[in-house]
């Protein structure tokens, strides 16, 4: 067993001391190398009446069991580590929180919409869109890379789909972030409670506005697919319309967000792979690749064992959670060589969109445009960029995110 500061038999993952300068790389890369790569956390410090969980590191194991509903499910249990603050009916809502055959009936309503031919519709819409941002951008001493350009540029974005107004973007990312990030105290001042308290009637006042209107007169946007389908035969019900919004909003802002800022932050760190990709801007959707396998922004998605069962020769018994570790499988040393080492020619597969199976990521073709844009328009107009301060995290075991990144953008010969 390799050296490491940590007591593998009592260590708990989620523990808040892991997580607050980003994923704890070293002490999963001390877990897969373990011998037993499936490890049990006892409990949950932060929140004592969850029960702990087992945590899946390595690419292989996390590949099998995205691929086996049956065994680990989607909806028995929610699809977090931790549950409290938010209803399991709640979950259950969403279609990432159900199973099959209800989970596919509701996915399919959204895939056309979402092929790489159809989001590549919108890519004159989107460049527009992240152009005015760096516009504001322009001439100004020292920004926040997160509020300034990162979050009004996909708020817009997933705003344009879902046919939210442009002035509610604000208010909308505002709620997505207290909700999502519901254990920062930056971004949730009012503590957990305030999700149910607060957040999410919210999110109901706001969407069930939209909803009325579309009921009224249904347009072409998300929001008029949700209020209009029928699964079944049947139309949903509002909270399930509101969730599945909440799903698309939440999904579409935190994680491209999040994403953008990390490959930007490490461009930063690491001129000389910036100066391959301003040599070359072809290499930019490799590099979008190698950010999403290094800095995932959805560090965990959760299932629950729905029988007794052995993975990688660990038992699991029913009901138990299994809680699928990104950061960890996408720098799997089986996998990559030099795992930590960010190489913008890698142009790596990854499973920072999950690894396949029913609840694979619905958005990937919007995110990887999304992505290269902001990464092509960015580097074009300031292909300099010092960082000029301390960054920080969100708080958090699950949206894995730079909280605030002062940097001083350089036009050319700047
Ligand atoms: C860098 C950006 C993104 C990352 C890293 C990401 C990551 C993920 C992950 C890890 C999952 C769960 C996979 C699983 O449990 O097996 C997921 C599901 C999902 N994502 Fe994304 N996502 C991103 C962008 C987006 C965007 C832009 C949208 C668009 C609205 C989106 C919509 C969804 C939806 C609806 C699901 C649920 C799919 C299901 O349950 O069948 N995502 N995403």
């Amino acid at each position: 067993m390799p050296r490491t500061e940590h007591d593998l038999d009592t260590v708990l993952v989620t523990d808040r001391e892991h997580w607050l300068e980003g994923p704890p790389h070293e002490l999963f890369r001390a877990i897969r190398s373990s011998g037993c790569p499936v490890h049990w956390s006892s409990r949950i410090t932060e929140y004592p009446t969850e029960a702990g969980f087992w945590s899946v590191t390595t690419a292989d194991d996390i590949l099998t069991v995205s691929r086996d509903w049956e065994t680990y499910s989607s909806e028995l249990g929610g699809i977090t580590a931790v549950t409290e603050g938010f209803p399991l009916e709640l979950m259950r809502a969403m279609f990432i929180g159900m199973d099959p055959p209800k989970h596919d009936r509701i996915k399919a309503l959204f895939q056309r919409a979402f092929t790489p031919r159809r989001i590549a519709d919108h890519e004159d819409e989107i460049r527009q869109i992240v152009c005015e941002v760096l516009d504001r951008v322009e001439g100004r001493e020292v920004i926040d890379l997160v509020e300034d350009v990162a979050q009004p540029a996909v708020s817009r974005v997933i705003g344009s789909f879902m046919g939210i107004p442009p002035e509610d973007d604000a208010a909308w990312a505002a709620l997505m972030n207290s909700t999502l990030g519901a254990g920062d105290p930056d971004l949730n001042p009012e503590g957990v409670g305030a999700v149910m308290d607060k957040g999410i009637p919210e999110v109901f006042e706001r969407c069930m506005k939209l909803v009325a209107a579309r009921r009224e007169q249904p347009t072409d946007d998300l929001t008029s697919v949700l209020v209009h389908a029928e699964v079944d035969g049947q139309k949903l019900e509002d909270h399930e319309i509101v969730m599945g919004f909440f799903l698309l909003v939440a999904a579409g802002n935190d994680s491209t967000k999040a994403t953008y800022c990390s490959a930007m932050h490490a461009l930063i760190e690491h001129p000389d792979q910036r100066d391959l990709l301003l040599e070359d801007p072809s290499r930019i959707p490799g590099a979008v690749e190698e950010a999403l396998r290094m800095f995932p922004a959805f560090a965990h998605f959760r299932r629950t064992a729905t029988r007794d069962c052995v993975l990688h020769g660990q038992e699991i018994k029913a009901g138990e959670k299994v809680v699928l570790w990104y950061p960890s499988s996408n720098r799997d040393e089986t996998r990559y060589e030099d795992p930590d080492r960010f190489d913008v020619l890698r142009n790596p597969e990854h499973q920072a969109f999950g690894a396949g199976g029913r609840h694979f990521c619905l958005g990937t073709a919007l995110a990887r445009l999304e992505l290269r844009i902001l990464i092509e328009e960015t580097l074009a107009r300031f292909p300099q960029a010092d960082l000029c301060g301390p960054l920080t995290w969100v708080e958090s075991p699950f949206i894995s995110q730079i909280k605030t990144m002062p940097v001083r953008l350089r036009p050319a010969g700047g």
